[in-house]
């Protein structure tokens, strides 16, 4: 059982466009709604980015940003000690938190410019999300496509991994792997699968879910259609549009 003081941490995992962006934002806005004394904190930890226009928030420093001033500042050989930089980077950390609503944070990792960096990136990000979550009752992770951030440990402290693909096999069997490899690396609490923008509600049934607790299917959605084809941000969703109920049921079934 879960200590009531602390972090509930949320990673949305799965293969690209099934909707991860989409539902972490829309996770978010849910949390601060329902919780309006709780602190939540949104991390956009795809280096394609979106969570922040999903959001409706504008970024100027990321997670990469300070990791890149941290190395250049012990490069340079400055002697401080490890740690004592550690710590001016947590500060940094503070400092790149974008406030959304009075109970809602933002942090971006950000876009390294050289495929190499994703590694060190993502070994920072690990850290940044330990020293940071502690500071908020809530963490919602919009994860990477694929499986990378599951097999690099950065989701080791996620409490509920949330696994979203489409109906496709691909899809399922991406969701099934990420499951299997997190079983064995990370230390979660609870898992559940999230299938959107299914092309026929009526074939639900016939979805192939292994042992995948299945919390919600989503159909597709117009509303979310004409929500991206605006730009628009999650917050102007309405209440009722069947891509905020499916993220809403899917909360609920994670007891969350
Ligand atoms: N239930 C849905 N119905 C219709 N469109 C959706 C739905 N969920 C997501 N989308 C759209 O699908 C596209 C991919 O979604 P996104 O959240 O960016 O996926 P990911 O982050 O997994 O790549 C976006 O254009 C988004 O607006
Ligand atoms: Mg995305």
């Amino acid at each position: 059982m879960q200590q009531a003081s602390a972090t509930t941490i949320l990673a949305l995992v799965g293969k690209g466009g099934v909707g991860k962006t989409s539902l972490s934002a829309l996770m978010v806005k849910l949390l601060s709604d329902f919780y309006p004394d709780k602190k939540i904190l949104a991390i956009d930890a795809d280096p394609a980015v979106g969570l922040a226009t999903a959001l409706g928030v504008e970024v100027d420093s990321t997670v990469d940003d300070i990791r890149k001033s941290f190395v250049q500042t012990a490069e340079n050989g400055n002697t401080k000690a490890a740690v004592e930089l550690l710590g001016e980077a947590k500060y940094q950390m503070f400092d790149a938190l974008v406030d959304i609503r009075d109970n809602v944070s933002f942090l971006a990792i950000g876009r390294p410019e050289s495929a190499g960096c994703y590694c060190k990136v993502n070994a920072y990000l690990k850290e940044v999300i330990s020293m940071i979550s502690d500071h908020f009752d809530y963490v919602v992770i919009d994860g990477e496509a694929g499986i990378e951030q599951v097999n690099r440990r950065v989701m080791e402290k996620v409490t509920h991994l949330i696994l979203v693909s489409d109906a496709s096999k691909k899809g399922l069997q991406v969701v099934q792997t990420i499951h299997q490899v997190a079983s064995e690396l990370v230390m979660f609490d609870k898992a559940g699968l999230i299938v959107n923008r299914m092309p026929d509600m009526s074939l639900v049934d016939r979805l192939d879910t292994g042992d995948l607790e299945l919390l919600t299917c989503i159909p597709d959605d117009r509303e979310m259609v004409l929500s991206d084809m605006n730009g628009a941000s999650v917050f102007e969703l309405p209440d009722d549009a069947p891509v905020v109920l499916g993220a809403k049921e899917a909360l609920q079934k994670l007891g969350i």
